[in-house]
């Protein structure tokens, strides 16, 4: 039988120690970190990330603000809070919960953030720090990934990994953050060829598919690590993932369920974003602090 990787309980290690860093700081006369959620229309689903979001916050001692914004609202008004946002400096993260209504420009909102407080990382400007090898506020999913993978001790140099899926919140920044740890990485997509072939041969398999019973036994070997990334809604209503964990557990290394996996990884890292984003703040104000008081 595999390891089960507990995403939640990593996770709240993660929330521990960045609530004790927070009250070191409040503890020093400095203000609390800051984080902004928009959110647009009414997603059932969106709705329940960004309370989760929010719980976390309070959990660890930000400041959390949610700007629930009208489904039909223009890009304008979206770039006008944004901008004041951006300007706000009690507010040291801001994010835009996907998906957003079909009138309205992901990228333009995206590239609205102030790249210092894009805590999602997917601002060009970060993605492109994050490409070049220069420090970043990472996508959070990736970000999350690679520390849970860390904190079990994963070796990661020399391994095969193979990344199914190519998008620019998990896809990309995962594979590049894994040749980053020095894995040898594939990148599968829906027109790769001989994907099952390709899936058994991986030390590392990372599945963001986003299909039910995606990753069978014959995808497997008995010592390959699966982290699934997908959270998919099957007949009854649960949520699964991609991997048909009934069969494939038993026959890998290690692997993360879903839920309790990746999920809760992600969350901790967007509140590792924010935190750093209010490091940087508080350094270069109390070294502007310091200059004016001489
Ligand atoms: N919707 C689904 N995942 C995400 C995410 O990581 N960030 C944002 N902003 N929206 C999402």
């Amino acid at each position: 039988m595999a390891q089960i990787i507990d995403g939640s309980l990593i996770a709240k290690e993660i929330r521990q120690e960045i609530a004790k860093q927070v009250e070191q700081y409040i503890a020093q006369g400095y203000r609390r970190p800051g984080l902004s959620v928009i959110l647009i229309g009414n997603d059932p689903a969106s709705e329940i990330y960004v309370r989760n979001k929010q719980k976390a916050c309070v959990e660890v001692g930000f400041e959390s603000t949610i700007h629930k914004l009208e489904s039909d609202i223009s890009q304008s008004e979206i770039s006008r809070i944004i901008h004041q946002l951006n300007q706000d400096e009690k507010v040291d993260g801001i994010l835009c919960q996907l998906p957003i209504p079909e009138h309205l420009s992901e990228q333009k909102i995206i590239e609205a953030i102030d790249p210092k407080k894009d805590v999602d990382g997917f601002h060009p400007i970060n993605a492109g720090r994050l490409f070049s090898g220069m420090d970043s506020l990472l996508p959070c999913t990736a970000a999350g990934i690679i520390q849970m993978l860390k904190r079990i001790d994963y070796d990661f140099i020399g391994k095969n990994a193979l990344v199914i899926g190519r998008s620019n919140i998990v896809g990309k920044p995962t594979a590049i953050l894994l040749l980053n740890e020095n894995c040898t990485v594939t990148i599968a997509h829906s027109k790769t060829e001989n994907l099952a072939q390709l899936c058994q041969k991986a030390d590392l398999l990372v599945t963001s598919a986003g299909k039910e019973n995606f990753i069978r036994a014959e995808y497997t070997n008995p010592d390959q690590v699966i982290i699934d990334v997908s959270i998919n809604r099957n007949q009854f209503g649960k949520v699964v993932g991609d991997v048909d964990f009934k069969e494939v557990s038993p026959l890998v290394k290690a692997i993360t369920p879903v839920p309790g996996g990746v999920g809760p990884m992600t969350i901790a890292m967007l509140l590792e974003n924010t935190l750093t984003a209010y490091l940087k703040f508080v350094k270069n104000n109390f070294k502007e602090q310091q200059e004016s008081n001489i």
